[in-house]
């Protein structure tokens, strides 16, 4: 029986990956940022998964204004990763697993979670940064991944109550599928950040700290925080943690806190890694 061992919230931040493909990461600026994700790769290496599924929000790279699912899952058995505008990143192809995807994609429809089906799409920062920070710099990524992406972008984002019953189906699926499989599953994006606006810039890490605290002993009661809450504590851009509430519903209530990494700044955003195990 597949089972899911672990949870992983991380951050996303593009210039993350920039500061890998150059080369940068013994810099002063983002030294501090990458010795704290040592950590985080030492604790991949151990749990060893078989599979990821990463919940994350493209940035109107694959998706554009033209659609806009809710909640989608990529069923391929390779995602490029995307050209924003700089080129694509220098990191391996993305293997799906079909098999798994298509099973998964099943099971959460007949739970009436409407799930768009995706045959076809590149990968963007979203997706591809939380690997670079978990796995590193690799030759093939060592498991394959589905992609699970959720509207954050354009008003109404999914709730967060919805968010963690998506999870709750997520783990049930997994646990229904026949083969032995160690399963991660990653939500992604975030911490406090609003790159727009008057308040661009906006940090507020006494809010992502908290955030952080509930999202590892109270997710329920972190599952009911409203929309406006994230936007306004956390930033426009901060409602990209509302997807780290899939991540935790997939997990036991009485998840263990493996690690915690929380540092300021990289790019105008505070940047949040936590691992828990089942
Ligand atoms: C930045 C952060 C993001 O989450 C993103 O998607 C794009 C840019 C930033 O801080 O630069
Ligand atoms: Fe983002």
């Amino acid at each position: 029986m597949a089972q899911i061992v672990a949870g992983v919230g991380c951050s996303h931040v593009p210039a993350i990956g920039a500061a890998i493909d150059l080369g940068k990461t013994q810099e002063p600026y983002w030294k501090p940022l990458f010795d704290g994700f040592e950590r985080s790769k030492q604790l991949m290496a151990e749990i060893k998964p078989d599979l990821v599924i990463e919940v994350y929000n493209d940035h109107g790279t694959a998706f554009s204004l033209q659609y806009i699912p809710t909640f989608a899952l990529g069923v391929q058995p390779e995602f490029r990763p995307a050209d924003e505008g700089w080129g694509p990143r220098k990191v391996p192809m993305l293997k799906g697993d079909p098999e798994f995807a298509w099973h998964l994609v099943e099971s959460l429809i007949l739970d009436e979670f409407d799930m768009t089906i995706i045959n076809e799409m590149e990968v963007d920062h979203g997706l591809t940064v939380p690997l670079s920070l978990m796995f590193g710099q690799v030759k093939e990524w060592p498991c394959p991944v589905i992609p699970l992406p959720v509207n954050v972008v354009t008003y109404p984002p999914p709730t967060g109550k919805r968010c963690f019953a998506l999870g709750r189906a997520i783990r049930k699926a997994v646990e229904e599928y026949k083969k032995d499989m160690r399963v991660v599953i990653f939500g992604t994006g975030g911490m406090s950040h609003q790159i727009h606006g008057e308040r661009c810039g906006l940090i507020n890490s006494a809010w992502d700290k908290q955030f952080l605290d509930r999202i590892s002993k109270d997710p329920q009661g972190l599952a009911t925080v409203p929309h406006l809450e994230y936007v306004r504590d956390a930033g426009a851009e901060g409602i990209e943690m509302v997807m780290w509430l899939v991540m935790r519903g997939a997990l036991n209530d009485d998840a263990k806190e493996a690690y915690r990494f929380y540092h300021v700044p990289a790019s105008n955003t505070a940047v949040g890694n936590i691992i828990l195990t089942n």
